[in-house]
């Protein structure tokens, strides 16, 4: 029997994930205990999400547990040993402005359950392949530092610059940078994972992703940048614009391009990898473009001010270069633009919201 097991099974990245890899393996195992909802309030609960999994794929069980328990997860591991053949670990406190209110959950989420997940596969499946969600936020505010120029709606590095072409690549230091303490915890799972891979030779690859995306975010104001944006252009709702002249870029990926790098590395794996993952120069916006491009999708004015004040360590401007995913996995390609992301969260929204 080949089996997956998915952390974070109701978030965005594990939702896909099961969608994926359903019927690809004999079964899949979720685990999510909703956390989210505890990080963000219940409109941020992903239990919507896990009744939708159950009720579509007869292969999917979900687990309610907790990630940072060992005993709880290693009986899970305990049950399926080495069929076990691949590990999805997307499980995780994934805002940064949040982890300061509660340092401790922060990191016992991010850290201390990553390494639960890692000595679990170690112990009981150790030729799984596992991978692993880390962030840009583990370079900290340095991509602060480049040379930036202002245009009319958007930062850009100066076109002289290495990273213009292509973006920033995984060379770039992650030490002697302020990374917030989401970044810090997401630092220590990051190398965690390429330490398994590396010391102990297991089949691991570190995922670093700009914005994820897609329309099965439970987006909230902390986290889930585009589907949040969307959300109060259809409801009205008032939002915030922090710093930066609303000009801050990201590069967004549709959470299924994501999957598929995973694919792409579970069939050709390599130990202690590390890829930048986004959505590059082929899909980015600045804020104040995303908020143009929701009004044109609802026909609706978007409601909101701006502060002068930016968010702790926020990026200014941030494009993955992910040309070594690409050269380790040439077959891969996108499948979403960022016309596509933002179409389709407002389709699933309209859904979900009436
Ligand atoms: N969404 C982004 O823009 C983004 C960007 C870079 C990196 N990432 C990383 O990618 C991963 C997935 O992100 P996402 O957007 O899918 O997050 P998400 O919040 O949508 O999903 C994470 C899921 O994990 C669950 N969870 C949290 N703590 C848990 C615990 N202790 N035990 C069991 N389940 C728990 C939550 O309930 C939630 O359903 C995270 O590691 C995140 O840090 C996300």
């Amino acid at each position: 029997m080949k089996v997956v097991v998915i952390t974070g099974s109701g978030g965005l990245i594990g939702s896909e994930s099961v969608e994926f890899f359903a019927d690809k393996f004999d079964l899949v195992v979720g685990i999510d205990n909703d956390m989210r909802m505890q990080f963000f309030g219940k409109d941020a609960s992903t239990s919507w999400n896990v009744q939708r999994l159950i009720e579509k794929h007869p292969n999917y069980i979900h687990k309610n547990a907790d990630i940072r328990n060992p005993k709880e997860i290693g009986l899970i591991f305990q049950e399926y040993l080495n069929d076990i053949k691949l590990v999805i670990h997307t499980a995780a406190q994934p805002s940064h402005d949040w982890a300061a209110q509660d340092p401790y959950t922060d990191f016992s989420v991010n850290a201390n359950g990553t390494l639960v997940l890692l000595e679990s596969t170690r112990k009981y499946c150790p030729d799984a392949v596992f991978i692993h969600c880390s962030t840009n936020k583990v370079y900290g505010d340095t991509p602060n530092r480049l040379p930036l120029v202002e245009q009319e709606t958007r930062w850009e590095i100066d076109r002289n610059h290495k990273y213009y072409k292509y973006g920033i690549d995984e060379t770039m230091s992650i030490d002697h940078t302020k990374h917030s303490l989401f970044g810090a915890s997401k630092v220590a799972s990051d190398v965690l994972v390429q330490e398994y891979g590396l010391y102990f030779g297991m089949k691991t690859g570190v995922f670093r992703g700009g914005c994820l995306t897609g329309p099965k975010h439970s987006g909230a104001m902390l986290h889930g940048f585009l589907n949040y944006l969307m959300k109060c252009a259809i409801t009205g709702d008032h939002y915030t614009i922090l710093g930066y002249k609303g000009k801050q870029v990201r590069d967004n990926i549709h959470a299924y391009d994501l999957v598929n790098m995973f694919y792409h590395f579970f069939k050709d794996p390599q130990s202690g990898q590390v890829y930048n993952t986004g959505g590059s120069r082929h899909s980015n916006c600045s804020m104040i473009e995303a908020i143009k491009l929701c009004e044109e999708i609802t026909g609706n004015k978007f409601n909101y001010r701006y502060s002068e004040n930016n968010r702790i360590g926020d990026h200014i401007w941030w494009i993955s270069d992910i040309s070594k995913f690409k050269k380790h996995y040439p077959n891969w390609q996108y499948r979403f633009s960022l016309q596509d992301i933002l179409i389709q969260i407002n389709n699933e929204l309209i859904l979900r919201l009436t």
